[in-house]
């Protein structure tokens, strides 16, 4: 029999996949403490995991019964791959199941921050009819930047061209060709883009390189007012920098899915203000994404062990 651990909070679709598998043992426990699942991947030859759960390198060294590690979703930034790696550990995210919930969720935040939606709904909440401190910005005829033109960010650039925007495009990969096709006008140079958007949008996931990405200085050089939104990875735009620029009046405001720490530590600052409109890293939980990211995930795994028996 193969053990397979399950630590996040999977759909049930998944679970009864692994399940229907008669070599496989599956042992459902989200929100194991770091100690315990060390131990428990002692006995463990797959295990299954989303975002919560840490596999580092003190956790992974020595696993010597563990062969492979599903992501139920995109980013693989909480598996420290050289480890995986050097132990012949596969390590198998699934690109595509949450796509479209994430970008939609990347435009929800776009619209919403410009329409004001957040501060508004909260002033009718607190039993108010104030229409004068809000006007917002309308979509159609802005120019937006997406940096990233992967899976995502292309859906999100699909759907910017949708709202009549002016689509830019950061990304050092995709040919002037698709870019074409897609109607992004493409850009190997970040700075020569960033100039000219309205609205800023980040795809791309946490790396050396993309980390800090937009610091302080590029901050800096973007138009007076623009509006950032990030759904992907928390440290791409400079938290601390975001903060500085929009209490300055030079960035109009944020939308912000994905924080560095998660959740935010105690009293930080750019959830705070008035002008960032945050969620709590929402944007692939959606009934149809997760049941999409469990099953591959679960498929992965299940196919990896009986397959390769
Ligand atoms: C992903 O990497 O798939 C998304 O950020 C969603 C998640 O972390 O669950």
């Amino acid at each position: 029999m193969y053990r397979v651990l399950v630590t996040d909070s999977l759909s049930q679709q998944g679970l009864d996949l692994l399940k229907s598998f008669k070599e496989i043992e599956v042992v459902y426990s989200p929100g194991m403490k770091p100690a315990d699942l060390k131990v428990a991947l002692k006995d463990a030859d797959g295990i299954v995991i989303r975002s919560g759960t840490k596999l580092t390198a003190d956790v992974l060294d020595g696993q010597t019964r563990l062969k492979v590690i599903a992501r139920a979703g995109v980013g693989v930034d909480n598996v420290d791959l050289p480890t995986a790696t050097r132990q012949g550990i596969i390590v198998s995210n699934t690109p595509d199941g949450n796509t479209i919930s994430t970008a939609e969720h990347s435009i929800a935040m776009m619209m919403a921050l410009c329409k004001c939606i957040g501060p508004a709904s909260q002033t009718m909440r607190e039993g108010k009819w104030d229409r004068k401190s809000f006007t917002g910005a309308q979509l159609a005829g802005k120019t937006v930047g997406v940096i990233g033109l992967g899976r995502i960010g292309i859906a999100v650039a699909k759907r910017c061209r949708g709202l009549e925007m002016t689509v830019l495009g950061y990304d050092p990969f995709l040919s002037e060709e698709k870019a074409a096709q897609l109607g992004i006008e493409l850009y190997r140079d970040l700075d020569a883009m960033l100039v000219k958007c309205d609205i800023l949008t980040v795809h791309t996931p946490l790396t050396e390189e993309t980390k800090g990405m937009i610091g302080a200085k590029r901050l800096a050089a973007l138009k007076k007012g623009v509006r950032i939104v990030n759904c992907a990875r928390g440290g791409i735009v400079d938290e601390e920098a975001l903060a500085d620029a929009i209490e300055s009046g030079h960035v109009g405001g944020a939308a912000l899915d994905v924080f560095t720490k998660e959740p935010p530590p105690e009293g930080f600052r750019l959830t705070k203000l008035p002008q960032v409109l945050s969620t709590p890293h929402l944007a692939a939980s959606t009934d149809e994404a997760q049941e999409q990211v469990a099953l591959e995930a679960a498929d992965i795994v299940a196919n990896f062990l009986t397959k390769n028996e």
